[in-house]
């Protein structure tokens, strides 16, 4: 079956890797993924039901309406993406209008227009919590018509939640699976991106997700965790009892085009303790 592509370009979106992803994936009533990002796993897996959280307040107020509102909000997006709207100066008013508006199904349409007519499909905020990405130039931006569809089909037995990891994870049962796909550990100590919903998402969150992943499989609950591959996550995994799985992935989202080389990826997969 081809797989389900998400409607919004993600920095670290799985949408290439979901192969690898379900195959250590286990069956269960309730996926819950921590960090939902595009969605790429959740859209391309089979749960009763989800739980969904991220810690971006406009994703998860965008994948509410989309739920709720399906085809109606999705024609009421459709007429951003025009040839008039796709110029540097209307980029950068709709980009204020977006810092500004409090009404949540424009600021839902605008975040779409602004993923798909931004540099890279950057999503980058300053201190302000203000979406800062610049425009990003492309001839034709496509608008994800049927990817919303799709999104708005799987979504109805989805609950979305805007919540930091610890939130979600405390909210995790018996019988749930978890996939919990962080913001990456940096590759060098100059690769740190900050990104102010995440708060930088430090080391030392690394470790507080790895001690919470060894703690649900204990109670029976298994978690798969996928990072960057470097000598301080294979340690940690490890060192929480977690089977290591590295491989290379080809990099889609990066400033540098120097950079679009094959990166090392690490699965860390928790088995439920019976
Ligand atoms: C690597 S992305 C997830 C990509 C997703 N698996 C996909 O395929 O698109 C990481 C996500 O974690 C979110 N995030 C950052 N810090 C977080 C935190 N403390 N708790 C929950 N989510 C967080 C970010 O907003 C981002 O959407």
């Amino acid at each position: 079956m081809p797989s389900q592509k998400p409607f919004l370009k993600w920095p670290g979106g799985k949408y290439r890797i979901i192969d690898r992803i379900q195959d250590h994936l286990t069956e269960g009533n309730r996926l819950v993924e921590p960090f939902i990002g595009s969605g790429a796993v959740f859209l391309n897996s089979n749960y009763d039901n989800y739980l969904l959280a991220d810690t971006n307040p406009d994703l998860i107020n965008l994948y509410k309406t989309l739920q709720k509102n399906g085809q109606k909000f999705i024609n009421y997006c459709k007429p951003y993406f025009s040839d008039a709207n796709n110029q540097a100066s209307i980029y950068y008013e709709y980009r204020t209008l977006f810092n500004e508006t409090k009404d949540v199904r424009l600021k839902s349409a605008l975040f779409i227009y602004l993923n798909r007519h931004c540099y890279n499909g950057l999503c980058r905020y300053n201190s302000k919590h203000e979406f800062n990405s610049p425009f990003g130039r492309y001839k034709k931006p496509y608008f994800p018509e049927k990817e919303m569809q799709a999104f708005h089909l799987a979504s109805q037995n989805a609950e979305f939640i805007h919540a930091s990891f610890v939130e979600t994870m405390q909210k995790i049962k018996k019988g749930d699976v978890v996939y919990c796909d962080p913001p990456y550990t940096p590759l060098s100590k100059t690769a740190y991106f900050t990104d102010y919903f995440s708060g930088g998402f430090d080391w030392q969150e690394q470790i507080t997700l790895a001690n919470w992943a060894e703690k649900l499989s204990k109670q029976g609950i298994p978690v798969l965790i996928s990072n960057h591959d470097t000598q301080n996550t294979r340690r940690l995994y490890k060192g929480v009892g977690a089977r290591t799985k590295g491989f290379k992935v080809r990099r889609n989202i990066s400033c540098d085009t120097k950079n679009r080389n094959k990166i090392g990826e690490i699965f860390a997969v928790f088995q439920a303790a019976v």
